[in-house]
């Protein structure tokens, strides 16, 4: 190819690939709109639910319609045997993130629609998994702390139920309201990498399950989901001691983030490759997390979080994503580090399934093209 007539963008930064009526991300205005609606309105007005139905849908459900769909979602919470036992078949040192790939794949081969993948089978499969996952995250966490599985319970919403599996313990409003904001802010965010994976995956004819499958493999890295759990690390690294005030946390916090850029370490859980002043779902999911720490009683946490964001601010002017208030918000909720990126998943399922099926309605396949420079053509 002449050097000429082309231009190789890393990373595809910057490349827009396709069409997507599901989401946008607007740098400029620090701004996300799920379906045309703000995230943060819905965040505010409608329930995990709601947001699910529409990302799938287009349309927010009527009563009846969030009537039904809640109807099935309670109807598929449940574990299935034979996934339980590949789940206990599985060492508890492999990471959660692998359990949950694993999930995936197995949930799409005991399907009974596995190879249909017409608009209104890959819809009942992006419910199905929508229902079946907390499940598979509270049993693993669960198995991992020696504790025996919690049945679902029929009377409790998305949130709430996946709180009461995961800890047997009737969760308060307030947690439960945290949990339900940060699934709707985790749901959806355009051509990210493990979206594009999907619709990479499914760009082939394959079905549903293995783009899912291959999605949770690409957020289970620390530059994408997995930065959430590393926060916690970043956290746990500078030391939690929750005998220390607001102030004193800060000033460590602020003493690690200077040493840290000044060894040109990368601090997860900040910075974006789209948004750069500021990642439009942060003040939404900050205020989840204050509220938790004073539903806890841990301002020390906020010391810490303060005194990482302002060192950070001021040596780089780099702003926090999502996942740098998520870390801390299911910490406080008593999810174990690991566990954090699961629900990271949980949530992500309904943008990943959403992509899925406007990609299948549109499809073309996915294959950019390369620039060899490896030796020249040789002979043996
Ligand atoms: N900590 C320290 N420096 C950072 C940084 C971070 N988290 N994020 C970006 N930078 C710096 C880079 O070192 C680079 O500096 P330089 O120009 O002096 O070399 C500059 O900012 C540009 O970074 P780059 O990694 O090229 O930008 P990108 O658009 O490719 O990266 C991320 C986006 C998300 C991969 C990057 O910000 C990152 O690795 N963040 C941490 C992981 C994370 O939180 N991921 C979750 C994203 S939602």
């Amino acid at each position: 190819m002449d050097t000429e007539t082309f231009e190789i963008r890393k990373g595809l930064a910057g490349v827009v690939v396709d069409y997507t009526a599901i989401s946008k991300v607007n740098p400029d205005t620090n701004s996300l709109l799920y379906r045309g609606y703000p995230v943060q309105e819905l965040a505010a007005k409608c329930n995990f639910e709601e947001v699910a139905y529409l990302l799938w849908h287009g349309e927010l459900p009527t009563q009846k319609e969030l009537e039904q769909f809640r109807a099935a979602e309670r109807a598929g919470r449940t574990l299935n045997p034979s996934l339980k036992a590949v789940i206990d078949a599985l060492p508890t040192t492999a990471h959660p993130m692998d359990v949950c790939r694993t999930a995936a794949s197995v949930l799409g081969a005991r399907h009974p629609l596995a190879e249909d993948s017409s608009p209104e089978a890959n819809l009942t499969k992006a419910k199905d998994l929508f229902a079946a996952f907390p499940a598979v995250v509270a049993y693993d966490q669960r198995r991992r702390r020696g504790q025996a599985a919690v049945e679902p319970r029929d009377d409790l919403g998305y949130s709430a139920n996946f709180l009461w599996m995961a800890f047997g313990e009737e969760p308060a409003d307030e947690v439960v309201a945290a949990f339900d904001v940060s699934m709707t802010l985790y749901a959806e965010h355009s051509f990210n990498a493990s979206t594009f994976t999907a619709r990479v995956v499914t760009s082939t004819l394959s079905d549903l399950h293995s783009a899912v499958t291959a999605a949770i493999g690409a957020l289970k890295g620390p530059l994408h989901g997995g930065a959430n759990e590393a926060v916690m690390h970043t956290f746990d690294e500078i030391g939690i001691r929750s005998e220390e005030s607001l102030e004193e946390a800060a000033t460590r916090a602020r003493a690690w983030m200077e040493d840290a850029l000044a060894h040109k370490k990368k601090v997860m859980g900040f910075g974006h490759r789209v948004y750069k002043h500021g990642d439009s779902r942060v003040p939404t999911m900050k205020a989840a997390l204050d509220k938790m720490i004073a539903h806890y009683g841990r301002p020390e946490l906020l010391g810490l979080y303060n005194g990482l964001e302002q060192a950070m601010d001021e040596a780089k002017a780099i702003k926090p994503n999502l996942d740098y208030p998520a870390g801390p918000t299911y910490h406080l909720m008593g999810f174990d580090t690991q566990t954090f990126t699961p629900l990271f998943v949980a949530s992500r399922i309904t943008g990943w399934t959403a992509h899925i099926m406007e990609q299948v309605a549109s499809n073309s396949l996915i294959r950019p093209l390369s620039e060899y420079n490896g030796p020249e053509q040789r002979s043996i």
